[in-house]
């Protein structure tokens, strides 16, 4: 009888080379491998794959740099990556990640600070190797030189992966051996040919190295045995996405809906949580991205301090007293809609008073074209709120626009001295929110647009 020829049966291995040597720049990995196998008893065949750890690579080719100035370590990896980064791709008091000059994507750039600094020499951290594949294919040439077999090496390295919990170890360089597997246009069991299927071998190679390597006793060298011969090598730059096909660089349109949407407007905030200076930053980097009349950038957000806040909010206080006492209203409903205003603006963790300057605007001698360009103006401050909102709310933010200043301009401008040109936009709140905002009730857009 004959069925369906049988696949044959595959059998891997994964033998860990342990090496006592702490590399330093100029060691011979060539030596240390032979050295390593040798002491396992392992003798190394025609397609055996030898996984090296970037950090040994590193070592040896002399990636040590100083760790920049900062407050603490932590910091001062996070800068070095800052300066390393081509990208920035999230950046949050938890975790920075960025792309590196090679495309790969990970947090700090996969610099590595642990165990590489001298005693009591300067604080220093390993980057990864400048180009892992150049050096896994000059390590898979001097190795088949010195054992006269066909071997392949993959670089690997320690990254974390979105949408999934704990890191697993990935090829950065790659010679002799097969990156991707490409399976687009083959079979499937039921006959469907499929369409995108391409296996990251050289990925999960790496993987199943890790699984038999001790990052704690010195194990950089795993020899994995039993790999297909018969697919096509590649290289590590073969897995790096081009950035033309990464749908997650923009996050498509579903992340820019999300992340408008995302933003609410928060009135209580947690007092103990100050807010952290870099999403400040991101949020006015994001406000001044705004569109803008006659290509000015009129847009200005005054953080106040502690002192010219409570100033500030006395003096606007005083105004308002005045106003709702004119129209009529007894002195406790007064108060009690100060009290209301002072709940949100008194004790949010950070106040910032934003506004236009009208520095830029075309004059007209009639009011009625001078108050349209006043307005343009204002629409464009509205922009920028609206989108320093948004940040803020990515950097899981909270914030509040509060219309207060609008309607005592002259006080805020005597409070701080700012000059006739500067129209303060409201007030806006900024902090952790207290509890999660709800979700939002869908939008039915059909009386929204319209046609006419
Ligand atoms: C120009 C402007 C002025 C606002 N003024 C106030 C205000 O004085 N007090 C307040 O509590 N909220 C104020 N808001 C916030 C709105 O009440 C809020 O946007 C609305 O409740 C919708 O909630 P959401 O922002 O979470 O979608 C203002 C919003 C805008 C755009």
């Amino acid at each position: 009888m004959s069925g369906p020829s049988t696949p044959p049966r595959r059998h891997l291995e994964a033998i860990a080379l342990p090496t006592p040597v702490r590399f330093t720049e100029g060691d011979d990995l060539v030596t240390a491998i032979a050295d390593a196998a040798d002491a396992a008893g392992v003798e190394l065949r025609d397609g055996d794959v030898i996984c090296v750890a970037s950090k040994v690579v590193s070592l040896v080719e002399g990636a040590l740099v100083d760790l920049p100035d900062a407050d603490d370590p932590r910091a001062a990896r996070r800068e070095l990556a800052r300066r390393e980064a081509v990208r920035i791709v999230a950046d949050t008091p938890g975790v920075l990640v960025i792309e590196t000059r090679h495309g790969f994507v990970s947090a700090n750039g996969g610099i590595d600070a642990s165990n590489v600094a001298d005693d009591d020499g300067p604080a220093r951290a390993l980057l990864l190797p400048i180009d892992p594949d150049a050096s896994a294919d000059r390590l898979r040439g001097q190795l088949t030189a010195r054992f006269g077999v066909e071997l392949g090496v993959i670089v690997t390295d320690t990254f974390g992966r979105p949408w999934r919990l704990g890191q697993t170890e990935v090829a950065l360089g790659v010679a002799g051996t097969a990156a991707l597997r490409d399976e687009r246009g083959s079979t499937d069991l039921d006959g469907a040919v499929l369409e995108v299927t391409e296996a990251a071998i050289a990925d999960e190679v790496a993987g199943i190295a890790d699984l038999v390597r001790s990052k704690a006793s010195g194990t950089p060298f795993v020899v994995v045995r039993g790999l297909d011969p018969d697919v096509p090598h590649g290289t590590g730059r073969d897995l790096v996405r081009p950035p033309e096909q990464d749908l997650f660089r923009s996050g498509g349109p579903t992340a820019a809906e999300s992340a408008v949407g995302a933003r609410r407007t928060v009135r209580r905030f947690d007092p103990d949580r100050p807010v952290p200076p870099t999403a400040l930053r991101a949020a006015v980097a994001a406000a001044a991205t705004a569109p803008a009349p006659h290509h000015t950038r009129p847009w200005r957000f005054l953080r106040l301090r502690p002192e010219t806040r409570t100033r500030l909010l006395d003096a606007m206080a005083e105004r308002w007293r005045a106003d709702l006492a004119g129209d009529g209203l007894d002195g406790d409903r007064i108060e009690r809609r100060i009290t209301r205003s002072d709940a949100v603006l008194r004790v949010a963790p950070e106040l910032l008073l934003p506004g236009v300057v009208l520095d830029g605007a075309h004059h007209y001698p009639d009011e009625r074209r001078a108050a349209a360009e006043r307005d343009l103006f204002l629409l464009s401050g509205g922009a920028a709120l609206q989108n320093l909102q948004v940040v803020l709310a990515a950097h899981g933010l909270g914030s509040a626009w509060i219309s207060s200043t609008v309607f005592c301009v002259d006080t805020v401008r005597a409070e701080l001295a700012l000059p006739d040109t500067w129209v303060p936009t409201g007030m806006l709140a900024v902090g952790y929110p207290a509890t999660s905002p709800p979700p939002r009730e869908p939008v039915d857009t059909d009386h929204l647009l319209v046609e006419r």
